[in-house]
């Protein structure tokens, strides 16, 4: 299984998200836009891996309350667009967290440093002006999510969830 951990977004953060990826498109911004429930925020990517219990154990021993997020700006690494989150030393120290303690059970987490972002556009191409609103969700939870490419389609699936 392709595995990952995220947060999974409420209904108003996903519809602020939404009315962003809308501008972008009327302003003719072109490329494979998320759809608004694969909309998520990325703390630990682990790649191919059954070892889903270890992975459970190692989230149930994140805690810390819940936190808010906030949204912050635009950014692209290359053709891949997206919208960044506020600085927010919580949000670091629960990616850095997990992280560690999967590096620490052998999982090959890369070492680079945490860049918060929830990806909008892949492959896009256009130029555009957009401003992001500040919308703002308390974190509540944490989810280890199963990636798979069902019927050419990116679908993913919160196979455990870890309040915090
Ligand atoms: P991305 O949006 O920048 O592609 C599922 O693929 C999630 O894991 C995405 O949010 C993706 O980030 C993230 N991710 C982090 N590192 C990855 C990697 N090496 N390969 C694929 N996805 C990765």
């Amino acid at each position: 299984m392709r595995l990952f951990i995220a947060i999974e977004f409420s209904g108003a953060f996903r519809n602020a998200l939404c009315g962003v990826m809308d501008k972008m498109r009327r302003q003719g911004v072109s490329g494979n836009y998320t759809r608004p429930e694969n909309l998520h925020l990325t703390l630990a990517f682990i790649g191919q891996s059954d070892r889903t219990e270890d992975i459970i154990r190692i989230m149930s021993g994140i805690s810390g309350g819940p936190f808010a997020i906030t949204l912050d700006g635009m950014g692209r690494f290359g053709d891949l667009l997206w919208v960044g989150v506020r600085e927010n030393p919580r949000l670091t120290e629960l990616a850095e967290s997990l992280c560690c303690r999967l590096r620490r059970a052998g999982f090959p987490v890369e070492e680079r440093a945490f860049r918060p972002h929830i990806t909008l556009v892949r492959r896009s191409s256009g130029s555009f002006r957009v401003s992001v609103p500040p919308a703002a969700m308390t974190v509540r939870s944490v989810s280890l999510m199963k990636s798979e490419r069902i019927e050419g389609k990116l679908v993913y699936t919160a196979i455990h969830t870890h309040r915090l």
